[in-house]
């Protein structure tokens, strides 16, 4: 196996190692490098279906996005299942666009996740590149009047916040990640429960802060991801046909860059759910859309 790091404070490339028939020996090494970097990229790994799926269940349970508990792999996508690529104003590429916003996997959940992966199945020619931010190396970078600030604060998230700062509204429980139970509340700052390191937890779900304002509290919550998501802490990948992916959703931003909506970008998602003690989150009913 040999390790190549980007030029980051997060993220690295991994040579020489097969996925799909992994020693536990291995796989210890390999976990080891991942809580250090964080985000690592497997160079045309061009694992099956069962294989991404299978890799991702040695982090944990995966999350069922689909709603149904026998498909365990999500495509983040813009074509339709007959593959025609979505207009623009589809409810589905509207989600997808949302990717394009600094965020973190199913901070809108009860549990947020812990590991996302993800295979690039079909690719535009230019653009559509993904990037991480080091939420660790941000936090440590804040000014220690702005680590006082915002210790002992917590943020509400919510999907439907967030797609509705993008100009979508969604109905009540339509589809995943838009509760029927109450926004959860996260603090603004999480200790990751492997590594004991700090970091920031901020991203597009957030959006309320009790004891604040809203505009005071989007205020605060933006300039944050402002201020995370600049170099040294940004990495950036650009895909080839089969790349895979995972990056740790407990410390790590990310964001898909824009591409041309009009050719077909096609990713395999599995995600690894978060432990209940350290991602879990107190969710309140008055935080709760009426539509
Ligand atoms: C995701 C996501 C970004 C991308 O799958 O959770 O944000 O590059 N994807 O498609
Ligand atoms: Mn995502």
């Amino acid at each position: 196996m040999r390790i190549v790091d980007s030029s980051a404070t997060l993220g690295a490339y991994v040579h020489d190692v097969n996925l799909a028939h992994l020693s536990d020996a291995r796989w210890d090494e390999l976990h080891g490098v991942f809580l250090d970097k964080a985000v690592l990229v497997f160079p045309e790994a061009s694992l099956t279906t069962q294989q991404q799926e299978r890799f991702s269940e040695r982090f944990g349970q995966l999350e069922i996005l689909t709603g149904n508990p026998l498909i365990k792999s999500l495509y983040v996508c813009n074509v339709d299942t007959e593959g025609n690529v979505l207009p623009l104003d589809d409810d589905n590429f509207r989600i997808v666009r949302g990717n394009e916003y600094w965020h973190t996997d199913s901070s809108y959940m009860p549990i947020a996740a812990k590991v996302s992966c993800l295979s690039a199945l079909t690719l535009p020619k230019e653009g559509g590149q993904t990037e991480w931010t080091d939420m660790r190396a941000a936090y440590q970078a804040l000014d220690p009047a702005t680590k006082d600030r915002i210790s002992e604060l917590s943020a509400y998230h919510s999907f439907y916040r967030s797609q509705e700062s993008l100009g979508q509204t969604v109905d009540i429980g339509s589809r995943y990640g838009f509760h029927r139970d109450g926004a959860p509340l996260r603090p603004l700052t999480k200790t990751h429960p492997e590594t004991g390191r700090k970091s920031l937890f901020v991203g597009r779900h957030a959006y309320r802060i009790p004891g604040m304002e809203d505009e005071e509290a989007k205020g605060l919550v933006n300039n944050l991801i402002e201020f995370a998501c600049q170099p040294p802490r940004v990495f950036q990948h650009t895909w080839s046909l089969g790349d895979f992916v995972i990056w740790d959703n407990r410390c790590v931003v990310h964001r898909v860059r824009p591409y041309d909506y009009s050719v077909p970008r096609i990713m395999r998602h599995t995600r690894v759910s978060g432990d209940a003690h350290s991602e879990g989150a107190p969710t309140d009913m008055k935080e709760q859309p009426s539509n």
